[in-house]
């Protein structure tokens, strides 16, 4: 198993982040690695025993911190640097351990926009043309958005592929994206391999079954996200228990009481989400929540859901502020994961420039 994803270090981590990925990628962090790391392994080690030749493949996971998606986008070069190392604390805060995970940001590792380039022929205009994103955050205005921004897909599809990635966990909402990357290595093998020696492994996306969309909490249409202008909007993993309680007493609802099944809450976007949130902290699902909380009004059960709120995020937020005093200590967790995906990164890389016919001395 190779897991991998990413995060854009834009804006603060929020619980959409939290519960549709990062809570998952912590748990396969912990799978996959929590018995080499009773043996004592390392991804220092697995990676020096893999360089040397010796042992049988080992599972590991990569996580980085999309730095090159973010200036697809207008931004701000200082803003972008301090989100970078606050997304890194905040990772560490959530619990990516970078003595059993590799944890790094793109920038230090030029191999992702290297494979960019060299899948840019064969990625499709007409595939990327399609990509939701693409649409939502092009709007009207095609002919003013960036270049970076349509292509946008093809780096992601770089970001996994580089790493031969079999796992690759994200909220729904990035599903679309990990096809597209499946397409493309797939049309790359097809175009410039043998079917029995790929080049590219297909990765597969590993969405949560019920945590998947996390939406805004003034509006249950629209996904809860760093780009909405009203903080309300959203918890920060960063927000202190006021804060957490203020939002949640004044989140969208509606009078109805909840249903004691799925069914009542059809049509009721708002109180959907706030179950699903419940659920997805107190590791239930929608259908137990409603069993035993339908019939109640929404007076009962924010102050429920504030609580379970208040309790995941207290230890991360106070783990976040403590490592965000140490930049130091930031830097060389991203260089050193950098290092060890640099070293991961060449075979690949070496394997796409052979397989389209590139001359390289
Ligand atoms: P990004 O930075 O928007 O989000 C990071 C992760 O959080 C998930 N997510 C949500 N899940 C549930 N509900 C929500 N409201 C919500 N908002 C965000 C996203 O699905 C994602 O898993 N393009 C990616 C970053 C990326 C990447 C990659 C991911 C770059 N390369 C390679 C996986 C593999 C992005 O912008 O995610």
């Amino acid at each position: 198993m190779r897991v991998v994803s990413g995060i854009q270090p834009t804006g603060n981590l929020h619980l959409g982040n939290y519960l549709g990925a990062i809570r998952n990628w912590v748990r396969m962090q912990d799978e996959i690695t929590g018995a080499q790391a009773a043996e004592g392994g390392s991804a220092e080690k697995n990676g020096a025993q893999a360089a040397a030749g010796g042992g049988a493949e080992k599972n590991e996971a990569l996580f980085f911190l999309a730095d090159l998606h973010a200036i697809s986008m207008p931004h701000d070069p200082a803003q972008l640097h301090q989100g970078t190392l606050e997304m890194a604390a905040a990772l560490v805060a959530c619990g990516i351990d970078p003595e059993r995970s590799i944890l790094f940001n793109q920038a230090q590792v030029p191999q992702h926009a290297e494979l960019q380039w060299l899948l840019n022929g064969t990625a499709r205009m007409g595939w990327l043309n399609r990509m939701t994103q693409w649409k939502d955050k092009a709007g009207k205005n095609r002919e003013g958005a960036s270049v970076a921004l349509f292509a946008y897909p093809v780096l992601q599809a770089a970001d996994v592929l580089l790493y031969q990635a079999t796992h690759v966990p994200v909220g729904e909402d990035q599903k679309q994206h990990l096809e597209l990357a499946r397409d493309i290595a797939q049309k790359f093998n097809h175009d410039f391999a043998s079917e029995d020696a790929p080049v590219f492994t297909l990765p597969d996306p590993i969405v949560p079954p019920d945590a998947a969309r996390i939406m805004s909490l003034r509006d249950g249409t629209k996904k809860m996200s760093k780009s909405d202008p009203s903080d309300m909007s959203r918890i920060n993993l960063a927000d202190d228990p006021d804060e957490v309680m203020k939002k949640v007493k004044k989140a969208k609802t509606d009078p109805e009481p909840l249903p004691s099944e799925r069914k009542g809450l059809e049509d009721r976007a708002e109180a959907l989400n706030l179950v699903t949130i419940y659920a997805a902290l107190t590791d239930s699902s929608v259908d137990a929540v409603l069993e035993e909380h339908g019939g109640q009004g929404f007076g009962h059960f924010k102050p429920l859901l504030g609580e379970a709120l208040v309790e995941t995020l207290r230890p991360i937020s106070a783990r976040f502020t403590q490592l965000l005093e140490d930049r130091e200590a930031l830097d060389a967790i991203l260089a050193r994961g950098a290092a060890q995906a640099r070293e991961r990164a060449v075979a690949t890389l070496d394997a796409t420039y052979d397989a389209l016919g590139l001359v390289r001395g």
